[in-house]
């Protein structure tokens, strides 16, 4: 057990939770990282062990409340009670029809998505609640505002996007704030993987946001830790956007009539 506050980070490993991981680290955190992904968990754990860092790797699967239970009690016995947690576990689809789609698929992607949001959020949430502070930030996305063709991805974000409500306004009473952010499109290396398969149009991409620049995982890392930080605190119940104006842009952009500037 260290003297250190104490943040868990579901999905870790890579992308946008190893990032996070990382910008709590640098912030004197111990961090718990939760993964499936073990080589890659481990490694990132070293990583920011070396120097002063205090770090640790949870072999995983947040779709199973009770392997979350059992990895709750671990950090709490080796790091201390979380005083962060960060849901960035996730699985993201490509397009595909709800007429065709794999129903398995489905439901695992929900039981990823959103029953392990619930999870980890059940789990470290109950160790905050025993000391009345915390903050939580829950993953959402772009897609927690409009329809895109991801069918199990896109109304699971907008559940993440509720349930972080309905979380904030039982847990405010603990002290304890629930927030989510919602990126647009993280070039993380996932993301970068459907790029180069030619599943994502970086072309179209780009057309549609007011910024010429997407969100890096460290950017939205820094407005996680935001969230998480005194400066917000009496912010909670929301979803924060981080996504270089894709909101404003996406209807805006594609008007019929134009743009009123020359391309
Ligand atoms: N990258 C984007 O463009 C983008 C945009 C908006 C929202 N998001 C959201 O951000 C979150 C992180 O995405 P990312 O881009 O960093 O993806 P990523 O693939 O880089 O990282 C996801 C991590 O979750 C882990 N994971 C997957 N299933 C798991 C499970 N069952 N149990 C435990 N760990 C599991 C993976 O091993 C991986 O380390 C997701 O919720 C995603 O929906 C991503």
């Amino acid at each position: 057990m260290t003297t250190r506050s104490v943040a868990v980070v579901t999905g870790g490993a890579s992308g946008i939770g190893a990032a996070t991981a990382r910008l709590f680290s640098s912030r004197g955190y111990a961090i718990a990282i939760l993964d499936l992904n073990r080589e890659r968990g481990e490694k990132l754990a070293a990583d920011l062990t070396t120097g002063n860092g205090v770090a640790r790797f949870y072999s995983c699967d947040v779709a199973d409340a009770g392997a979350v239970d059992a990895a709750a009690a671990r950090v709490e016995a080796d790091l201390g009670p979380a005083d962060v947690l960060v849901t960035s576990a996730g699985l993201i689809p490509n397009s595909e029809s709800i007429m065709d789609m794999d129903m398995e698929a489905h439901d695992r992607m929900w039981q990823v998505n959103y029953n392990g949001t619930i999870h980890a959020c059940r789990a470290f949430g109950r160790q905050m609640i025993a000391r009345k502070r915390g903050a939580i930030v829950t993953l959402g996305s772009i897609n927690s505002r409009l329809p895109l063709p991801l069918p199990a991805y896109n109304p699971g974000k907008v559940a993440i996007a509720r349930l972080t409500q309905l979380l904030a306004v039982e847990l405010g009473r603990h002290g304890i704030r629930v927030n989510s952010v919602g990126p647009t499109y993280v070039m993380t290396e996932t993301l970068q993987s459907r790029v180069d398969a030619g599943l994502r149009d970086l072309k179209k991409i780009m057309s549609v946001h007011a910024l010429d620049t997407l969100p890096s995982p460290e950017d939205i890392a820094l407005a996680i830790g935001f969230l998480c930080s005194a400066e917000a605190r009496t912010i909670t119940g929301i979803l924060l956007p981080v996504d270089s104006g894709w909101l404003a842009g996406v209807s805006y952009k594609t008007y019929a009539g134009g743009v009123p500037w020359k391309e």
